[in-house]
């Protein structure tokens, strides 16, 4: 039992202190940096706890079943050595330790895919609700890929880890200690050249461990790269068309894949070296087993029906170190792949959306006072300087101005897509940020120049958001908007596609949708943000007046539109240099003027 003993403690030396091969780093990539990340992943569980004990039960009554098998095997193999013969009892045995075992392990995956399946609908939810509700810097400063990658690559594997280990690292830990000790119990000598296999496994998987995961980061990094270069050019296949880029792309590709081929056979080759060096092991430690069985055999130390136990012990307890050596590892790194995603809901939007007023009639009269604005990203630009101007209920305002002069800023902080810095925007006389969310976004809606789509029907594009809205209201907001002639004129005419971000419409029908969308909203703030500066001038002008909307604001380069409008605020370099009537303006021979 000394040997025993001192097999186990060099086992767990082997496996506390990995000796780390030169020019790999003292703490590899992959091993978990936040152990809040596996803290948190385990509380996800635990909310799941149900499914968990179920899965657990399971365990155990598969586990009971699993380690009878062997035991009541070698007692019927003895029975027949002694001559008592087979009892019917002893096949009942036999048969009710698989029946256990097979039952139990099948409701216990079960039990664990539907644990994984709830756990990935729950965090996916939760992280995407988190997003939608962020800032737009939050997003100018992330990359879509990064977040796509959180959503497809690192949620299934923090779902995974969890119920991974508890049905593989668990199952392989009671199982080694439960059918490591029957070792021992039934033949000590044996047990502890059998058990000699850990110490040598444990070592050998170390040192590979430091090496996979040091080339396992560069492997990596070279996939995010090809599958960002992918995105790159799908993304913008138009312009790669016009420069007649295609080689230089497939060529860039073709690099990119090239890398990652070879990371991927040294990944393979030194797997198969490592697994080479185990195996030769565990072959050489057998050989040894068996050569000392034969001779406690022949000495009469042990029944054949032990050494059958034993043998089968020791096949199950190799499998068993084998998972827990190679899953420990792969349950801490799953589990801490969550640090992002943990990062990103921890992440509290700034925006104030604690808003509750809901009036039921609004005017629609938009004053801006003493408005002040930095974006973020470039602190040493103020882009609006004390902006004051009123967008008064019932009329059309337009914002005038050069590029850059803040006119998309305005508009931005009336949407409340972003916040002042000082200074108020208030509607109706009440500051923004007391209107209730989405009762605002009904009421002051913006069409921009490029609106975006979302892939379904134009139908569910015109009323995103309004599920109970009526045919007739839906018909008057597409007239309207100038969008009932060509959604006649298609084939499957409200249910067409409009696919990705509205590619199969052209430019203007998608603006015609976009703006058709707005209006079913009866907005009491239309903003139009160079919404009509190409295009029909008629119907630009039709659109600033179509009676669905109370107050209109419009951002545009186009005189006509200008003035069409009742009055017009001329903003430059972001401050507001003149405002007054079209005629007025034209007129004082100002700012305006030079602008036309
Ligand atoms: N997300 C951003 N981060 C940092 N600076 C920005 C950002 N968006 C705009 N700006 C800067 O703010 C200034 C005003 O931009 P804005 O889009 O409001 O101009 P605009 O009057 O609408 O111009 P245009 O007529 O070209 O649409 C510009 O100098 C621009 O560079
Ligand atoms: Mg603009």
């Amino acid at each position: 039992l000394r040997v025993t003993h001192a097999a186990a403690a060099l086992a767990l030396l082997a496996w506390a202190s990995p000796p780390a091969p030169s020019g790999v780093p003292e703490t590899p990539v992959g091993v978990p940096k936040a152990p809040g990340s596996v803290r948190r992943a385990l509380a996800l569980v635990w909310e799941e706890r149900n499914v968990l004990g179920a899965a657990l039960l399971c365990l155990l009554l598969a586990a009971i079943g699993e380690t009878s098998g062997p035991y009541v095997t070698g007692k019927v193999l003895d029975a027949i050595g002694s001559g008592n013969g087979v009892t019917s009892g002893a096949i009942g045995m036999v048969a009710a330790a698989g029946a256990t075992s097979v039952l139990f392990s099948g409701c216990r995956g079960g039990f664990f895919i539907l644990l994984k399946a709830r756990l990935h609908q729950t965090l996916s939810l939760r992280l995407f609700s988190h997003l939608v509700h962020q800032d737009l810097d939050f997003f100018q400063g992330v990359p879509a890929a990064e977040l796509l990658a959180q959503f497809s690559m690192e949620v299934p594997k923090v779902c995974s880890a969890a119920p991974y280990g508890a049905n593989q690292l668990l199952r392989s830990l009671v199982m080694a200690l439960v059918v490591g000790t029957s070792m021992v119990r039934l033949a000590p000598g044996l047990a502890v050249l059998a058990l000699l296999e850990l110490p040598f496994g444990i070592t050998t998987h170390r040192i590979q461990t430091a090496r996979k995961q040091s080339l396992q980061q560069s492997m990596m990094e070279a996939s995010a790269r090809t599958a960002s270069g992918v995105q790159e050019s799908v993304a913008a296949i138009e312009t790669i068309r016009i420069f007649s880029a295609e080689e230089e792309e497939e060529k860039q590709h073709s690099w990119n894949l090239a890398k990652e081929l070879r990371l991927k056979e040294r990944i393979e080759l030194e797997l198969a070296f490592f697994t080479l060096v185990h195996r030769m092991l565990q072959l050489a430690i057998r050989v040894l087993v068996l050569f000392r069985s034969h001779q406690l055999l022949r000495d009469g130390y042990i029944t054949p029906g032990v050494l059958v136990t034993f043998l089968l012990y020791q096949d199950r307890v190799g499998s068993h170190v084998q998972v827990l050596l190679y899953g420990f590892n792969q349950f801490l790194t799953n589990a801490a792949a969550g640090q992002k995603i943990w990062e990103y809901l921890d992440r509290e939007p700034t925006g104030d959306v604690r808003g509750t007023r809901e009036p039921p009639e609004l005017q629609g009269h938009v004053t801006f006072q003493k408005v002040s604005f930095t974006y973020p990203g470039n602190p040493e630009h103020p882009v609006l300087k004390d902006v004051t101007f009123e967008v008064r209920s019932g009329e059309v305002t337009a914002l005038v101005g050069h590029n850059g002069s803040g006119k998309s800023t305005a508009v931005a902080l009336l949407e409340r897509l972003r916040d002042p810095g000082s200074g108020k925007v208030l509607l109706d006389g009440i500051p923004l940020p007391e209107y209730e969310h989405q009762y605002l976004h009904r009421k002051v809606v913006l069409v921009e120049q490029d609106p975006v789509l979302f892939s379904g029907t134009i139908r569910e594009n015109i009323a995103l958001g309004l599920e109970h809205c009526k045919e007739s209201e839906l018909q008057e907001a597409a007239t309207a908007a100038g969008a009932m002639d060509f959604i006649q004129g298609l084939e499957q005419g409200w249910d067409t596609e409009v696919g990705e971000r509205g590619g199969r419409l052209a430019a203007g029908e998608r603006r015609c949708v976009a703006l058709a969308r707005a209006l079913l909203r009866r907005p009491a703030v239309l903003i139009l943000d160079e919404a009509l500066d190409d295009g029909d001038e008629g119907a630009a002008q039709r659109w600033l007046r179509t009676g669905l909307a109370r107050t209109v604001l419009v951002v545009s380069h186009r005189p006509r539109v200008l003035d069409a409008a009742d009055r017009l605020v001329v903003l430059e370099r972001g401050a507001v240099v003149e405002t007054g009537t079209p005629a007025e303006l034209r007129e004082r021979c100002g700012a305006y003027s030079r602008l036309l």
